[in-house]
C-alpha cells in the first residue's frame, strides 16, 4: 500500500512534496490508465481543484477523448482546436485561464467552473499525445506556478506514453 504524504501550505511547495511520489507510485506499473488515474488521485486530494483529469488523442477521428479523471461528470470528446483543451493539444501550449466566462471557446463541462490550466502531454518523439486539464471552482486558482510544476509533472508521465496505451 502506498500512503500520500503532503503538509505544505505553500503551492510551490506542495508541488515539490507531491511529484516525486507521482513518481515512485508509477515507476513500476506499465500500465497507462493506472497510471493517469492515481495521479488524477494525487492532484485531487491535494489541491482539491474541481476537476483534473486527462484527455488522449484518438487520431482515428482527431479528437481528444476523457481519460482518467477525478470529479464530476465531463464531456467525452474535444474536437481538435476546440476549447481550452482544444487549443492547447493544437498550439502545444500550456494555457491559463483566469476566468472561464471571459474566453471565447471555452467548452463547459460543469457550470461550477470558473478557471482551467491545461497542460500539452508528450510522448518521447514530441508528439502531443493529450492533455492534463485541471479546473477550479474559484477564478484565478491557476498560475505560473501550476504551469511550472504541472509541466514537469507532464515530463515525469512522458515515459509513459512510449510504454503502453491500455
Ligand atoms: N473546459 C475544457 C473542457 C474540459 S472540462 O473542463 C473537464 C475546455 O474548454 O476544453
Amino acid at each position: 500500500m502506498y500512503t500520500l504524504n503532503f503538509s505544505a501550505t505553500n503551492k510551490a511547495a506542495l508541488y515539490q512534496e507531491l511529484l516525486p511520489q507521482i513518481r515512485s507510485i508509477i515507476a513500476d506499473e506499465p500500465n497507462l490508465t493506472a497510471n493517469l488515474a492515481n495521479t488524477a488521485a494525487v492532484l485531487k486530494e491535494a489541491f482539491g481543484w474541481l476537476w483534473i483529469g486527462f484527455y488522449l488523442v484518438d487520431g482515428s477521428n482527431n479528437t481528444l477523448v476523457l481519460g482518467p479523471f477525478q470529479g464530476p461528470l465531463a464531456c467525452t470528446r474535444i474536437p481538435h482546436g476546440r476549447g481550452v483543451c482544444g487549443q492547447a493539444w493544437a498550439t502545444g501550449e500550456t494555457i491559463v485561464v483566469a476566468d472561464v466566462h471571459a474566453h471565447p471557446d471555452h467548452v463547459a463541462c460543469s457550470s461550477l467552473s470558473q478557471s482551467e490550466i491545461v497542460v500539452p502531454l508528450y510522448d518521447g518523439n514530441g508528439n502531443c499525445i493529450g492533455v492534463l486539464d485541471a479546473d477550479a471552482a474559484q477564478t484565478a486558482q491557476f498560475d505560473e506556478t501550476d504551469a511550472e510544476y504541472l509541466g514537469e509533472l507532464a515530463r515525469i508521465l512522458q515515459p509513459l506514453f512510449d510504454r503502453q496505451a491500455v
